[in-house]
Formats: structure tokens, sequence, C-alpha cells
């Protein structure tokens, strides 16, 4: 058996002390009561710090290697370590719950099929990136204004700090400096385009854009270089309800600003005819947002990680009782409740939902109970795995085949955003992103990098070694460094900017 204890520095905290015993002892009681081979037993440890998550106390997850299931052979690496389980546990919640009866739970489940595992599925199995969970956080995008009004928060309050850095006036003053400085050298060398464009993705309700144009005016007053008149803004969000909020804010700037709804996955499909002429892509507590996969290196060979969303049965009876109908209807009104929003949803089963305010309390209970239960498939092979859709899996390579055991996300959504944002740029241009980033492998053996919930939204830490090495191969600089202007945030800025 192996046991990966993660959250290691917690065994000395003298805030919240754990015990190695306690979180794991009654877990490999339960393992040897069982008849379950413990030669192929893997037990992981976490400490999920996000107190809204898709996990339970004890998970247990099949690794599924090549030869079985869906899997195409594949060469064996001599000396693989070929499991057949992970347990795994959140130490954080292993005080609150008896953590040997949920492992005796899930193993007889697991013994049995899955078939008394109190778990509702809403799909079947399939690569993270392509869970409903996804869907969950599109329509949280599309019907802020409902769920804002519910909980009577605003979305940058579940943000890390409590706001958002895209606010900040000092950021925003030395990225304008920095921007005038280059274009004043180019200006000099009459090099300089009649139209300086700015493009911010993700923009949520709009304060990154106005404080960024607030601070351009102001600044180019001072400097007396005419570029304010010469600005052109682009907004872009894929909710059209967020580009209003976000038009309503800027209005101050409204002949410089532009919106457009796009996916941030594919920007060149709506913004391909910028090619070259961009001289900054802004982007904050984004990347953190998009879909995304996780990749495993366990005992020699590599893994995707599976995820099937469902619902605890016993939070589906109330579901039902909430909204009187019978359990077996409740994955039908969560699948129609993310296909049309709680407005249309409302209006579609008047008979389960008196009104608007009455789909959204079913979204907001349907949404904290979503769990994800996982599995490990082995990967015939990284040239086979699509990262993005002119990204192979290659570009893992270097990451997972340390020889260690690692699991990391491999952020599919920002790569693909990424690698399509990078020719926008001007030489002189620069892609400045805002993010909770992983910028050191081993973290990813110490610490949990979600997913978790953010109000009605999904967030992932994001590679950032990875995203540096995509980048390089396209020829450009990545470089991330701790946001230099708030103390004591996670936030880490990544600049990128055609090679030297
Ligand atoms: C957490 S908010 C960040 C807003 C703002 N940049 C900030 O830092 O306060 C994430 C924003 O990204 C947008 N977003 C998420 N996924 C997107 C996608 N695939 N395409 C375009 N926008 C997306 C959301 O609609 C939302 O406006």
């Amino acid at each position: 058996m192996l046991v990966d204890f993660r959250p290691h520095t917690r065994l000395r905290s003298q805030k919240t002390p754990i015990t190695i015993s306690d979180s794991l002892g009654p877990v490999v009681d339960a393992l040897s009561e069982s008849s379950t081979d413990l030669s192929r037993v893997r037990v992981v440890c976490d400490w999920v710090q996000y107190r809204q998550n898709f996990r339970d106390a004890v998970e247990l997850r099949p690794i599924v290697s090549a030869g079985s299931g869906s899997v195409e052979p594949q060469p064996v690496p001599e000396g693989v370590r070929d499991d057949d389980l992970e347990i795994a546990i959140d130490v954080r919640r292993s005080a609150d719950h008896s953590l040997r009866d949920l492992t005796h739970a899930a193993l007889s489940a697991h013994a049995d099929g899955g078939r008394d595992s109190g778990h509702v599925p809403l799909e079947d199995w399939r690569p993270t990136r392509d869970s409903c969970i996804w869907d969950f956080n599109a329509l949280y995008w599309s019907a802020l204004d409902l769920w804002e009004k519910a909980t009577g928060q605003a979305y940058e309050q579940a943000l890390p700090g409590g706001e958002s850095d895209a606010r900040n006036r000092d950021a925003a003053r030395s990225l304008i400096d920095e921007l005038f400085a280059v274009w004043d050298g180019l200006a000099d060398g009459d090099a300089l385009p009649p139209e300086l464009y700015v493009v911010e993705l993700g923009v949520g309700n709009g304060n990154q854009a106005k404080v960024f144009l607030d601070e351009f005016r102001e600044r180019d007053g001072e400097h007396g270089r005419g570029y304010y008149r010469r600005l052109q803004y682009l907004m872009c969000d894929y909710s059209p309800h967020v580009l209003d909020l976000a038009r309503e804010t800027v209005a101050d700037h409204a002949e410089h600003v532009s919106s457009f709804v796009l996916d941030a996955t594919r920007p060149q499909s709506t913004l391909g005819f910028l090619q070259f002429k961009v001289f900054l892509v802004y982007i904050s507590n984004v990347y953190d947002n998009l879909p995304t996969d996780e990749v495993a290196q366990l005992g020699g060979r590599t893994y995707l990680v599976e995820s099937r969303a469902y619902l605890p049965r016993d939070e589906v009876t109330e579901l039902a009782e909430l909204v009187h109908a019978r359990p077996d209807q409740i994955g039908e009104l969560v699948q129609k409740l993310l296909r049309l929003g709680p407005a249309l949803l409302a209006e579609a089963r008047p008979e389960h939902l008196g009104g608007p305010d009455a789909a959204v309390e079913f979204w907001r209970r349907a949404w904290s109970a979503v769990r994800l239960e996982e599995r490990y498939v082995a990967l015939p092979g990284l040239d086979l795995y699509e990262l993005a859709p002119t990204v192979s899996g290659e570009a893992l390579r270097p990451l997972v085949e340390s020889g260690a055991d690692i699991r990391m996300h491999v952020n599919n959504g920002a790569v693909a955003s990424f690698v399509e944002t990078l020719p926008l740029l001007h030489p002189f241009g620069r892609l400045i992103c805002h993010d909770i980033f992983v910028t050191d492998a081993g973290a990813y053996r110490t610490g949990f990098k979600g997913p978790g919930k953010y109000d009605g939204s999904v967030v992932n830490w994001v590679n950032g070694q990875l995203l540096a090495h995509v980048g390089r191969r396209r020829g450009f600089d990545v470089t991330y460094a701790p946001f230099a202007h708030r103390t004591g945030t996670n936030i880490i800025t990544m600049t990128a900017q055609v090679r030297d």
C-alpha cells in the first residue's frame, strides 16, 4: 500500500493541528478489515481548502490500467506499479466524520459495482473538461444578476482577498506607464499605428476596464501625446449579460470601447482581424475559470482523470421535496436548468417552480450538492491526448514524466486561449494575466489546487510551467511574478511577450 500525505506542513500547524493517526488510521483500519488487495491500493490525503467543493471526506477512485475497459492496448513500461484503487481523504474534514464508516461504505459500494453508492449520476464518465460542472459555470455568468440578487453578494466577494486585483489602481498605472514608454519609442521612429488596441478577456462587471480607462485618460492628459484619442479597448466575454454590465460601468469611455461576445478559449474566431496589432491583452481571474482536465503519473504510467458529476441521494430527496417532484425527475430538471436557465425553466415547469426565484433556489441548492466521482484511465500515449486544438499532449511530457508520482491540472481552456491569443500581439505587445498560478510543479505534491466552488462558478489553479513551456515553443518569453501591488495575496502576474 502506498500512502501519499500531501498537507504535511499542517502536522506542525498551531492553528489547525492534525495528526496522521486521526486522519489516516481509521481509513487504513477499514481497508485492513475489507477483502481489498492492499498491495494494489494508494491512499492520498489532501487538505481541501475550499469550503464549497466537489468532494466527500472519503472517496474511492478506480484506477483503470491499459487493457481494461475501453483503453487501447499499449506497451507496458518495465517496472510499473499497477494499482487498482485510490482512496482519497480530505484531511480538513477528518474530525467531522467517521472516516472508518465512510471507507467501509465506499469499499462495499465499489465491490457491489457502485449500485449502493448513494450517488445519482448527472452524466456518464468523461474527461473533466467536458463535465456538466462547466455548464453550471457558464450558467452562473449568464444569469449572474439572478444569483447575486438571491445571495445579496457580488461575485468579487468570493475571489481571493474578497475583491479583484484587476481594480488595483497602482497596477493599472504602472502598466499604462510601460505602454506609454513603448509607444513613445515607436512614435519617435514613426512606427506607431494609428489605432492602439487593448483587449480584455473575461471582463466581469467591467471594474478592471474602468480602472484602466480612467487611469489611462488621466495619465495621457499629463503625458500629452494624445494616446487616449487613439485607444481602442475591446471588452470580450462569453456572457452577454456580463458584457451589458461592463458596458454600463465604462459608459464614460464609450467612444473608445467596443464589446464582443466570444469564448475566451477561441479568441481567433472573433479577433483574428487583430493579428499582430494588439499592444496589451489583459486577463484577470479568467484562466482559473476555464475547463480543465487533470493528468496523473502513477507508478510509472500516465493517466487521465475522468469524472462523473452526481448528486448524493439524500440531497436528491430534499431537492424533490423543494420542487414538488419525484426524486427520479431531478436529473432531468437539472439538465433543463442548464439548457434553459432559471427564468425559462420556471416558465417551462410551472408545476415544479412557482417563478424565477424558486428556480434560482433550485439552481443554488443543486449546485451546492453537486459532487464529482473520479477515476484514472490510462492514456494510450501522450501524443494521442489533445491538450488543445493545436497542442498535442506531448507538451506535457517534460512535466509529468519526472519519474515521481504527480497529478496536475493541464488547463485545456487556458492553453487553448493562450495559444490563440499570442498571435494577436504586436511585436512590442504583451499579454498580462493576474491569476492563481502554480509555478513550481512540486506544489502539486503538497497542495490541493482545485476544483473548488466560488459561489456559482468553478475554480482551478493554473499550471504556470505548462503555459510557459507552450509559450516558449511559440517564440514567447513567459515570466511569473507575485502580484506587486497587494501583499498577502496568492495572485501571480504572468507576462508573455515576443522573445528578444
Ligand atoms: C472571475 S470573473 C473575472 C472578472 C474580472 N476579470 C475580474 O478580475 O474581476 C471571470 C470572467 O470570465 C468570464 N468567462 C469565463 N469563462 C469564459 C469563457 N469561456 N469565455 C469568455 N469569458 C469567460 C466570465 O463570464 C467572467 O466575466
